[in-house]
C-alpha cells in the first residue's frame, strides 16, 4: 500500500518515532546507541520501515549535514557502497534534485536514490532478475529495466577498446539523464557482465550538462574502463573508489548541504557556495 502520510501525520506515527531514535542515537556509544540499536531492530520489523527510515535519515542529513546520518543510514539499510562515496553521491543528487537519474545495479541503495530524487525521474537498469524481484517485492514503485550484458569482467581489457552497445529500450533513450551512477552489474568474478558496457551506456545517455558517478574505481578494471571509455570528460572529482565526471555545471541555487562535521569525519568540507568556482563537481 502507497503511503501518502505527511510529515506532520507522521509525526504522531509510532514507526517514524522509531526511525528518529535509530537516526538519532544509533551512531552513539553507550547506552544511547543500544537505544538507537534496539529501535532500528524493532523498526525493521515493520512493513514498509525501510521508506520512513531513509526519509528519516535524509531529514537528519539535510538538517545538519554530517556524516552521521549517513552512516547509520549505510548501516541501517546494509548498503555496500562507503560512507564518503554515499556522501558524495547524495551532494551531487543534492544539487541537482529533482532530476533525471538513471542508476545501472540494483541493491539495498536503490529506494535510497528513489527517496533522495522525489519528485525527479528515476529508474534502474538491471540484469539478474534475483536482485530485480528482491528490491521490488520490497519497493513495487520503484522503476527498473531488465538488460542483457553480453560481456565477461575478464574481457574487459579487450571489450573497452571497441565496446559493443548495449541494447536499451527507448525508456532509457527518449531523454538524456542529468546523473548517472554506474554500480552495477556485478564485476567481483570472472563469469561476472563487468561493466564495461554500463560504463560505455553511461557515456551514451548522459546530458551535454550532466554527470556521471562511477563507484568501484578502485579496482583495476573500473579505473581502467573509466580512462578508456570517460576519459574524454573533465573528472571533476576522484575519491578512493568513486569517480565523478562531469563538464562545467551550470550555476545553480547554493547547495542544501552545510558541514557541520565532527571531528573524525574524513569528508573533507566543501568550499561554501560562494567560494565555488568553475570545475567544482556539479
Ligand atoms: C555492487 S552491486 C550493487 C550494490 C548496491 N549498490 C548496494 O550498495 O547494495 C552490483 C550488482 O550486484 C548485485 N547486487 C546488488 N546488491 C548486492 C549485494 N548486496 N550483494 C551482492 N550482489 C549484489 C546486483 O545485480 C547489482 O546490479
Amino acid at each position: 500500500m502507497t503511503d501518502h502520510s505527511t510529515p506532520e501525520t507522521a509525526l504522531t506515527n509510532p514507526m517514524l518515532r522509531l526511525a528518529r531514535i535509530a537516526v538519532r542515537f544509533g551512531n552513539r556509544p553507550g547506552i544511547a546507541g543500544r537505544l538507537g540499536g534496539r529501535a532500528h531492530s524493532t523498526l525493521v520489523r515493520h512493513r514498509n520501515w525501510e521508506r520512513r527510515f531513509v526519509a528519516e535519515c535524509l531529514r537528519a542529513w539535510r538538517e545538519t549535514g554530517t556524516l552521521s546520518a549517513i552512516r547509520v543510514l549505510r548501516r541501517g539499510l546494509n548498503i555496500q557502497m562507503a560512507d564518503r562515496e554515499l556522501a558524495h553521491v547524495l551532494e551531487t543528487l543534492e544539487r541537482r534534485r529533482p532530476c533525471a537519474l538513471l542508476v545501472f545495479g540494483m541493491g539495498n541503495d536503490s529506494i535510497l536514490w528513489f527517496e533522495a530524487n522525489r519528485g525527479g525521474d528515476t529508474v534502474f537498469v538491471e540484469d539478474d532478475p534475483y536482485w530485480t524481484k528482491m528490491i521490488h517485492d520490497r519497493h513495487p514503485s520503484l522503476q527498473s529495466v531488465p538488460v542483457v550484458y553480453g560481456t565477461r569482467a575478464i574481457d574487459w581489457r579487450r571489450d573497452a577498446v571497441n565496446p559493443t552497445s548495449l541494447i536499451l529500450p527507448q525508456r532509457l533513450t527518449a531523454h538524456p539523464w542529468d546523473l548517472i551512477l554506474v554500480d552495477g552489474p556485478a564485476a567481483y568474478t570472472r563469469e561476472s557482465p563487468g561493466r564495461v558496457q554500463s560504463i560505455h551506456a553511461a557515456r551514451r545517455l548522459v546530458a551535454p550538462q550532466g554527470a556521471i558517478l562511477v563507484n568501484d574505481c578502485n579496482r583495476e578494471a573500473e579505473s581502467r574502463i573509466c580512462d578508456m571509455i570517460l576519459g574524454h570528460l573533465p573528472l571533476a572529482s576522484s575519491t578512493n573508489s568513486l569517480r565523478h565526471y562531469s563538464r562545467p555545471p551550470i550555476e545553480k541555487a547554493a547547495p542544501v548541504t552545510r558541514r557541520v562535521q565532527a571531528a573524525n569525519d574524513s569528508v573533507r568540507r566543501p568550499l561554501p557556495a560562494a567560494a565555488r568556482v568553475v570545475g567544482q563537481p556539479a
